[in-house]
């Protein structure tokens, strides 16, 4: 790093699983930088419970797997994405196992090397894990890897705030050194965006503090197209309790047998649709949506406790223990949940290489749309999806790395017109009120007249936005707030812009799917030369 310029021949911003599997593969043939905006560990990657989906069991098939994705997608998947992953599948899973992914492994006797997990919308136990940490166990196998390969440099809390976009090809990114408050230039020949997802636009998540839509936001603003941003995934079952944030009740106690009930303790699943509790995602979240605003509860409940201790506790240790910690034990007595924005299905649209529309830029993981979920992500699909196009991404920028443009000379930030904020309340203000209306106005069930009160505020907000930035010195929480206010403006108008409902997207005024035309994706470009 010479004069707050890096260079290298790969930037990766990210260092969830996808961020890090691209940079493991590519390391053996390029310098590779990886970028996180806060601890390298810290991401969606490291809280995943359930597992990865992949056809392991002799009586699964590819068949079944590509069927159960696209029936859960509601009509809106792309087959050969679908088929693409899917076939993959076996392939991720053996390099995950490869580079140390200790996955729950079952007794010799039963004959089968690996347990899976049954989770929504999957006809078979497909779904490998680590008892119900699985994102820890491969988060910190990838991280021991990268920490020890010299041809990777990490760089952490150090956030990307625009992409540098040179004659319609990535030359790298500005980025905010959060520790020694200045923004850098990183250059590379190959970027890729492995951010993640947005769900901090709402006010309740399941997701961790970063997942503010960066990269879809930088995306846009580069001219990237976007698609389907109104497909927020609401996970059916996070914990329900005043002090705890974003804790998931993963999907995987379903599979083995929990019901929902009711406060009086009556079940209702049956009444939303024959799969009952392992139903998919969108199907479970409205059904709970709705008996709760029938009600006028705070949240349904969760039980599992008919089954063993002993099974509950060497499953789920980790949901066991945490769930304990706040005075429920989950082998004797049901738990509260609610649902609570869990993943973006859209994003920045890619290939089947995880090529953008801008040359040498990539996008891979959750901040990407590449077809595979369709109108609503089947569960365990999205660590299988980081992964399948992490590889992708490394065979393409690894056949193009010999013949790549050189480095071209970019300005540096310009901070000349700007002053310290007097006013970082805004920021703060400003940001719960985005994430309050979007639940309100936007979230599970929606309605014309909703989304257009969201996106008159939303604009409003933009453009107070907009002249901050422009005004005061760059701090991580007014990137993030840039981001998040681009991405709500994005989810809102994705979500009018579409005329029916449609797995993730249940709205009032058009309460069934469109059958006159076929089903397409919403997709958005940047036209005016506002952010
Ligand atoms: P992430 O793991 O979220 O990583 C994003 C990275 O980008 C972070 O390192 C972050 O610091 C960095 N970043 C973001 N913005 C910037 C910026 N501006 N500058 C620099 N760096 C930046 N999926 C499954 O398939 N199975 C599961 O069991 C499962 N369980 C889940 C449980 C929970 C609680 C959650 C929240 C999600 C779960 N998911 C699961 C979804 C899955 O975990 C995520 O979709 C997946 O991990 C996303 O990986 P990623 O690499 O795309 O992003
Ligand atoms: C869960 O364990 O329920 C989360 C799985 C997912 O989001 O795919």
């Amino acid at each position: 790093m010479t004069n707050n310029r890096h260079q290298s021949d790969v930037l990766i911003i990210g260092s969830g699983a996808s961020g890090l599997s691209l940079a493991l593969q590519l390391a053996g043939y390029a310098h590779v930088t990886v970028l996180s905006k806060a601890a390298l560990k810290e991401g969606a990657t490291f809280y995943a419970q359930g597992g990865v989906s992949a056809v392991l069991d002799t009586e699964d098939s590819i068949e079944s797997h590509i069927s159960d994705t696209i029936k859960a997608g509601n009509g809106l998947c792309h087959r050969d994405i679908v088929e693409f992953v899917v076939e993959n599948g076996k392939e991720s899973i053996k390099w995950l196992i490869d580079v140390g992914v200790n996955f729950t492994r079952l007794p010799e006797s039963q004959g089968q090397e690996y347990h899976l997990h049954r989770e929504g919308g999957h006809s078979h136990r497909r779904v490998i894990h680590a008892a119900d940490t699985t994102g820890q166990a491969i988060e910190n196998t990838l991280e021991n890897r990268v920490r020890a390969h010299q041809n990777i440099e990490l760089f952490e809390f150090h956030t990307s705030l625009d992409l540098l976009i040179h004659a319609n090809r990535c030359v790298g990114a500005y980025v905010y050194d959060q520790e020694n408050d200045r923004i850098k230039v990183f250059q590379a020949k190959f970027t890729a965006l492995a951010t993640g997802g947005a769900g901090k636009v709402y006010l309740y998540t399941s997701n961790p503090d970063i997942c503010t839509g960066d990269g879809i936001a930088m995306a846009w603003r580069a001219g990237c197209k976007i698609a389907n941003m109104e497909f927020i995934q609401f996970h059916p079952t996070c914990l329900y309790h005043q002090e705890v944030k974003s804790f998931l009740i993963s999907e995987a106690l379903r599979g083995e047998d929990a019901k929902l009930l009711l406060p009086d303790g009556e079940r209702f699943m049956q009444k939303f649709d024959p799969r009952e509790e392992l139903a998919p995602r969108d199907i479970v979240a409205r059904a709970i949506d709705h008996e709760m605003k029938r009600l006028g509860s705070d949240c349904v409940y969760l039980d599992i406790s008919h089954r063993e201790k002993d099974f509950i506790t060497e499953r789920f240790p980790a949901i066991y223990a945490r769930c304990l910690q706040y005075g429920f034990d989950i082998a004797e007595q049901p738990v509260p949940v609610v649902p609570a924005a869990h993943y973006t299905c859209g994003g920045v649209v890619i290939d089947k290489r995880g090529r953008t529309d801008i040359e040498a830029l990539y996008a891979i993981g959750e901040v990407s749309c590449s077809g595979l979920h369709g109108a609503n992500r089947m569960a365990s699909n999205s660590l299988l999806e980081c992964v399948v196009f992490a590889h992708a991404a490394y065979k393409d920028i690894k056949l193009k790395l010999d013949r790549a443009s050189p480095l071209v000379s970019v300005p540096k930030w310009d901070e000349s017109q700007v002053t310290d904020s007097d006013e970082e309340v805004v920021v703060s203000h400003n940001w719960d009120e985005i994430r309050r209306f979007m639940w309100d106005y936007v979230g599970i069930v929606r309605t014309n007249k909703r989304l257009q009160r969201a996106k008159h505020r939303i604009e409003l907000l933009q453009d107070e936005i907009h002249e901050y930035y422009g005004n005061f010195r760059i701090t991580n929480d007014l990137i993030e707030l840039r981001n998040l206010s681009l991405v709500a403006n994005l989810i809102i108008e994705s979500a009018l812009q579409r005329k029916e409902s449609r797995g993730l997207h249940y709205t009032l005024d058009y309460p069934a799917p469109e059958t006159a035309k076929p089903a397409g994706d919403t997709t958005l470009q940047r036209k005016e030369d506002k952010s």
